[in-house]
């Protein structure tokens, strides 16, 4: 089966086709256009420019993915009809991201979905950004064993997840305030680096060689519950700079402390629950998952307990269509569509 993916949930404008067969994934094409050099002088997403530039890049980006693809291309600048040519595959549904995200920027994706549906007369598969993350996991994965436990870390969200099937999703815990990426984001900005803060944070962090003074809090990492805090720690480092009047100085010290603190929580607690709940398989994803000590403290911590472990490829870390394409493949599988007259964009969509 052939899947058209959208994805415009935040500031990239992605589109992608891949080919699902069984229980795997194979990417034909991925484009991703990212805003974050037009976003960078705000120190953040703007709703507005990020929903103006959606609209000017999304035909330009569908076209690319259909003709990188080697598909057949209806091509949405002609009027040709959707039928394949001999030899060549045609798209045989189209999977688009509907919520949770900025619902200016979502609104252009399910839009022109809603478009290609009708027009090429294609089922519709609406995909939560969450599942979409969980899925970079699948692409290029054979057989993956259940109950597996996601740790899905973005700007938005941070989320232990409990996967016993194809959507069949529990969350069992999740940050009670900031995200971990939002966290990066700010501390970021506290210590006067760009955007976005997660791999600016993470590059200084690098650069610090010392065994450092500098101690954040490890927040709730023993509480009994798999649930996750970072607006303390965002106060703690604001706190710890505010006191020292040569801070500008330890910047990659401060890094490093805080990168180690976000990342020993993260781990601590996704062992914790891989315990309790059993699982044959442990994955990691979401934009904050392309940290490199994030993803080698999580290979050695699950290696540790003897489980199966997968982590996305780099790529497929950040937002990118791929993933909404993979997780709409598995849908689209059991015919999981939505009439394109009822497809809508829903910022505060729930994951379940
Ligand atoms: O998944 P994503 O692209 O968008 C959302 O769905 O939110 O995640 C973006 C987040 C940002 O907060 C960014 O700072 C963070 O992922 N991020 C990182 C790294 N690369 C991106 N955080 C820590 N280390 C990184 N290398
Ligand atoms: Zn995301």
């Amino acid at each position: 089966m052939i899947v058209l993916g959208i994805e415009t949930s935040c500031d990239e404008t992605a589109a992608s086709v891949i080919e699902g067969k069984g229980d795997s994934v194979r990417i034909l094409s991925n484009v991703v256009s990212s805003q974050i050099e037009i976003h960078k002088k705000y120190h953040g997403v703007v709703p507005e420019i990020a929903a103006r530039e959606h609209i000017l890049n999304i035909l330009p980006v569908i076209n690319e993915t259909i003709e990188k693809s080697g598909i057949y291309s209806p091509r949405i600048a002609r009027r040709e009809p959707p039928l394949p040519r001999r030899g060549l595959k045609k798209i045989d549904a189209i999977a688009v991201t509907t919520g949770p995200g900025l619902i200016t920027s979502l609104i252009v994706g399910v839009e022109t979905a809603k478009t290609l549906a009708c027009v090429w007369q294609l089922p519709v598969v609406a995909v939560n950004h969450i599942e979409g993350h969980v899925y970079a996991n699948f692409i290029g994965k054979e057989k993956i064993k259940f109950p597996a436990l996601i740790l899905t870390v973005s700007g938005g969200h941070t989320m232990l997840i409990l996967m016993k099937g194809h959507g069949k999703f529990q969350t069992i815990g999740e940050t009670r305030d900031d995200a971990a990426g939002e966290a990066f984001d700010k501390a970021a900005k506290l210590l006067g680096l760009g955007y976005p803060g997660g791999p600016a944070v993470s590059k200084m962090a690098a650069e610090f060689k010392g065994t450092g003074e500098i101690i954040l809090p490890r927040p709730m990492l023993n509480d009994p519950n798999f649930d996750f805090s970072f607006s303390g720690l965002k106060t703690a480092l604001l706190y710890k700079i505010q006191k020292d009047k040569d801070w500008r100085k330890r910047v990659p010290e401060y890094c490093r402390e805080f990168e180690r603190a976000v990342v020993e929580t993260l781990v601590g607690k996704a062992i914790k629950a891989a315990r309790k709940y059993n699982v044959k398989t442990m994955m990691l994803s979401g934009g904050v998952s392309a940290n490199l000590v994030l993803r080698e403290e999580f290979q050695n911590a699950v290696a540790k307990i003897g489980v199966a472990c997968h982590i996305p490829p780099l790529e497929y870390t950040t937002d990118n269509a791929a993933m909404i394409a993979a997780a709409g493949y598995f849908r689209a599988r059991k015919k999981t569509f939505t009439p394109w007259q009822k497809l809508k964009a829903d910022s505060n969509l729930e994951f379940k």
